[in-house]
């Protein structure tokens, strides 16, 4: 089996909070860690030196978009996704599931697999678990997720249940293809806000796992259209009841808020495109809150964006100079806001895990929240 238990450590804890330690081939991932999204080959607007110096412990590239193009054998040839994209560091490949139901167009589900039109030009294509598996091996990820489908937040009961059977027979297939041997599978769980089915979709997970084990465990299917409320009322129940022994993965989650909330109960990795995507629209997550950089406010503001964030952005350029870039449409400003905006995000997991080690997580997890809701100068 190509999925070795790689070997996880946890760290620290505090009640379901913990800090934590797994290895990859590349390199530690330390945890709670927030992945940089790379769709397609890059972490948008920023380069692999940029990327370096925000330090995140993994980023994620995804499966749907690479084998559209280039195409998995091209970068397979090319000798490997952290090759072609020059990131030496971990990378997590997502299965392609979610992003066949969110950006394509005409799918048809099979217990075979889905075929769907690209949103690229509207070709035919075929996703299977087996093919998502074989796009992933050529991609030469560390992480593997297996082909899942995700359920829209509102499905029904039934339908969400019949998802779930399909899911986990998926999970079958996954696991049987043979990976590269440096690769590793992450099952995903899904559920949607009900905690009886994603209890039962765990134990069917578990079955598996028992013969052989995954390396992680994944929570899909949140943060698509279902309230809040519900999905942190599912979190803080469902989250504690995963394995303790591997790292739990909430995935495409999101805000400095959801962070909290996920690490607190006992998330330990995450992903979101919001960091770099509020970048780009000019919304910028500091220690004070939110700023909107195109606000009249800042025009003539020598102030650093943060004050408490040592990033090249904030190092280097004053509020009035990223305000001007950003109405002027430069593309400098994406570059920049991204930088900070995932220098926030990826600080505020390792300002969170130093908490963890140091025993003062309640602490720390209340005054971050007080001081975003502090007026920012
Ligand atoms: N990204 C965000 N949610 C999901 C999910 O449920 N499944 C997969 N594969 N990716 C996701
Ligand atoms: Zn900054």
């Amino acid at each position: 089996m190509s999925c070795p238990l790689s070997p996880f450590q946890v760290e620290a804890t505090c009640g379901p909070a913990r800090a934590g330690r797994f290895e990859t081939t590349r390199g530690p991932v330390l945890t709670p860690a927030f992945m940089p999204v790379g769709t397609q080959g890059t972490v948008k607007g920023i380069t692999p030196a940029q990327l370096a110096e925000i330090g995140p412990q993994v980023i994620l590239g995804n499966t749907y978009h690479l084998g559209l193009r280039p195409g998995d054998e091209l970068v397979r040839d090319l000798g490997g996704l952290h090759a072609f994209m020059a990131w030496p560091g971990p990378i997590l490949t997502d299965s392609g599931g979610f992003q066949v139901f969110s950006l394509s167009s005409l799918r048809k589900i099979k217990e075979e697999g889905v075929t769907f039109q690209s949103h690229i030009d509207g070709s035919t294509h075929f996703l299977s678990p087996e093919r998502s598996m074989e796009i992933q091996r050529n991609l030469g990820s560390d992480i593997v997720m297996a082909l899942d489908e995700c359920p829209p937040g509102r499905m029904e009961r039934p339908a969400l249940e019949t998802s779930m059977a399909r899911t986990t027979r998926w999970l079958q297939r996954c696991r049987a293809f043979p990976l590269g041997e440096r690769q590793g599978l992450f099952a995903i769980n899904q559920g949607g806000v009900h905690m009886d089915l994603r209890t039962r979709h765990l134990h069917e997970i578990l079955d598996l796992d028992a013969r052989t084990p995954f390396q992680g465990f994944a929570v899909g299917g949140l943060s698509v259209g279902e309230p809040k409320d519900e999905m942190n009322a599912l979190l803080s129940e469902f989250t504690p009841t995963l394995p303790a022994d591997r790292p739990r993965y909430l995935m495409g989650v999101g805000t400095p808020e959801d962070l909290l909330f996920g690490i607190a109960h006992g998330v330990d990795l995450f992903d979101c495109v919001l960091p770099t995507r509020e970048a780009r629209h000019g919304t910028l997550l500091t220690s004070r809150g939110r700023v909107k950089i195109k606000n009249a406010r800042h025009r003539t503001s020598s102030l650093p964006l943060d004050p408490d964030c040592n990033c090249y952005a904030c190092r280097t350029f004053t509020r009035a100079y990223l305000h001007h870039l950003f109405r002027a449409g430069e593309m400098l400003a994406s570059t920049l806001n991204s930088i900070h905006n995932l220098s926030y995000t990826v600080g505020l997991t390792r300002a969170a895990r130093r908490a963890l080690l140091e025993n003062r997580f309640p602490d720390f997890a209340r005054r971050t929240i007080d001081q975003w809701n502090t007026e920012e100068p």
